[in-house]
């Protein structure tokens, strides 16, 4: 896809000035940023897993840690940038990236807020719990499992599949349900190579993913706020469309077990929670898959899961959003404006209804 076919850059008349919140002085660190963001929707995703059983300090965004001491050197063949801290930086995810396609311009979220506010609930709920707690997980040995309606099922060996296939960068925003956001490069490809790989028959619809389930590796999942393993789902021409990516990298480097390591999905023009981590078991599947948080919460979390600010989650509004680093809200775009590659996936749907 050639530059010009990208979609238009937020611009800086987005920002609504009168968003400041009040006290706004005391937002010059992040952490309390981030503190406030969550508070601001009842707790977010927080709110479900735990039903009012912590507070809002609970999302752990006041007590941001430092990044996990455990992470590799940096690679000798990406030098750290600025926003990446040779302590941050992790061995090389992968050969060298393939041409870039698809990048916004906008400013990329420093690798350590990347890598320190989490959603990952198998590690804890609140969001610096991940950055803690993901050091049990074991990403090798690592095997993905692909089944299901195809004619060449297969389970590949992490190593042989970070292999397959040209790795490419791509710095994708990522709109997270809690209406706040990130710009990450991530390095992957494409998830339609693996799965025209597997030869889907006509059959298959739908796609359906599976996280580790582990609960030596994964304390979260001795509790039950979640119906574990966790579990996502896109319909298939979403999952071919060129926009979804298997990660096994940030910042060029090897992906942080909190981002999910050694390998997760990225779907841009969704809520972030559609992209599952340490994904095990990709499946096509003939019928339309469950997902966890439609499993948890259905009044308030759909299938298709499309950035929108005309639908409201029933908590808040989706309208803005909080880029993590910046002070001032910005206007939601539709499909998180990856609307002219993805709206006509959805043309005859209503996204009202469907959300
Ligand atoms: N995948 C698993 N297995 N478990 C999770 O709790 N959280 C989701 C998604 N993938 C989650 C997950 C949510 S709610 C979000 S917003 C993103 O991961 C967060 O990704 P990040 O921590 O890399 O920003």
């Amino acid at each position: 896809m050639s530059k010009s076919d990208l979609p238009p850059e937020p611009k800086s008349s987005d920002v609504t000035p009168e968003a400041l919140y009040d006290g706004r002085r005391e937002f010059i660190k992040n952490t309390i940023l981030y503190l406030t963001t969550a508070t601001a929707i009842g707790g977010g995703l927080t709110y479900l897993t735990t039903r009012g059983r912590l507070g809002p300090g609970a999302t752990g965004a006041s007590n941001q840690p430092p990044l996990p001491g455990d992470l590799p050197a940096a690679s000798p063949t990406t030098p750290p940038t600025e926003t990446t801290p040779a302590s941050a930086a992790t061995a090389p995810a992968t050969s060298a990236a393939a041409k870039v396609n698809y990048d916004t311009d906008e400013p990329r979220t420093a690798f350590n807020d990347i890598s320190t506010y989490n959603n990952f609930y198998e590690f804890g709920t609140a969001k610096s719990d991940p950055a803690r707690n993901a050091h049990t997980l074991k990403t090798k040995p690592w095997t993905v499992e692909i089944d299901g309606e195809c004619g060449k099922p297969q389970t590949i060996d992490i190593d042989t599949l970070i292999k397959l296939y040209p790795l490419e960068d791509r710095v994708y925003r990522m709109r997270c349900v809690e209406a706040w956001s990130m710009v990450i490069p991530w390095r992957g490809f494409e998830l339609r190579k693996i799965l025209e790989r597997v030869e889907p028959t006509s059959k298959a619809k739908f796609v359906a993913f599976t996280t580790l389930f582990d609960p030596d590796q994964m304390p979260g999942q001795r509790g039950h706020s979640i119906h574990w393993p966790y579990v996502e789902g896109l319909r298939l021409d979403e999952a071919m469309h060129p926009l979804s990516l298997l990660a096994f990298g940030i910042y060029g480097k090897t992906i942080p077990n909190q981002n999910g390591a050694p390998i997760r999905l990225v779907v841009p023009w969704k809520y972030g929670f559609k992209g599952i981590k340490s994904i095990v078991k990709i499946s096509l599947v003939e019928k339309m898959p469950p997902t966890s948080w439609n499993l948890l919460a259905p009044d308030e979390y759909g299938f298709f899961c499309n950035v929108n600010p005309d639908v409201d989650h029933p908590r808040w509004s989706q309208a803005s959003e909080r880029r993590i680093g910046d002070i001032l809200k910005r206007t939601t775009l539709k499909f998180n404006g990856y609307g002219e590659q993805v709206a006509h996936l959805y043309k005859d749907m209503d996204l009202v209804k469907f959300y």
